[in-house]
């Protein structure tokens, strides 16, 4: 299902062009970041490759083919979680496997120990914390092994050590063989985790670059005034 390539991807509500022609072209290893102002459509990016909405416009191609051959999982922002226990919430979703229920317990077991919700398995799932929220659902992703892993800003509002504890189960995955696709705002953890940048503003990919160099020597003006004005201090770019 890889390279995964989007071509002049289109998503125009009521005649407003929020996404005017994304061109991208991704492997299908290491973690990629798209950073971006507020509304550049990176959710919505997202949501496109998951087949959530339909596009107006464009193609994206898996491989060779119009459909992803492997698994595609998706962590929300706010991840939805059903109102039942922890260990239920990860075995539930893998009922649709071709799994014995055997197997789904193992699996269940062994990703909540991962994600340190192990002793939280009878507890209600609605009962956890925003921090053990984004790792039960990330633990009911990754149960399920995903080729291909999107995370819409996994971290947004939890303290520094939830952040490095989602921040590690992340790498986890990746080392486990999926290609992470994610957002954030968190330039820091942009740093620490990705592999690219894929830097999204009026509409299209400004730049797709190794990420230290995006962070060192970004070269469209929009990239350079975003990072200036998530940055809490002024730096001057090197050209
Ligand atoms: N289903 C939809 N129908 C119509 N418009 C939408 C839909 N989904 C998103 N939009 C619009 O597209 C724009 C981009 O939204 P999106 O949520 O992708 O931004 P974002 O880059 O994720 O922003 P943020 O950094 O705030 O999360 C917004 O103006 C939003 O209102
Ligand atoms: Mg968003």
């Amino acid at each position: 299902m890889f390279p995964l390539k989007l071509s002049g991807l289109r998503f125009v509500p009521d005649g407003r062009a929020v996404l005017d022609g994304v061109d991208l072209e991704l492997s299908g290893e290491g973690i990629s970041v798209i950073l971006g102002p507020n509304g550049a459509g990176k959710t919505l990016l997202l949501r496109l490759l998951a087949s959530l909405l339909p596009a107006d416009g464009g193609t994206i191609i898996w491989g060779d083919s119009a459909q992803p051959s492997g698994r595609l999982a998706m962590v929300f922002q706010q991840p939805m979680l059903l109102r039942m226990s922890v260990f239920t919430n990860v075995e539930f979703a893998l009922r649709p496997q071709a799994m014995s229920a055997a197997e789904r317990r193992l699996r269940t077991a062994e990703v909540l120990e991962r994600v340190g919700l192990a002793h939280r398995a009878k507890d209600c799932a609605r009962l956890l914390s925003g921090g053990e929220r984004q790792r039960l659902a990330l633990a009911r992703s990754w149960a399920m092994r995903p080729r291909l892993l999107l995370l819409d800003e996994p971290t947004a509002s939890l303290d520094p050590s939830a952040t490095e504890a989602v921040e590690r189960i992340i790498r986890e995955i990746r080392t486990e063989g999926a290609k992470v696709l994610m957002t954030t705002h968190n330039l820091g953890q942009a740093t620490r985790l990705a592999d690219d940048i894929i830097f999204l503003a009026d509409g299209r990919v400004q730049e797709h670059v190794p990420a230290q160099r995006f962070f060192a020597h970004p070269q469209s003006p929009a990239a350079r005034a975003f990072l200036q004005g998530e940055l809490p201090w002024r730096i001057a770019f090197e050209r």
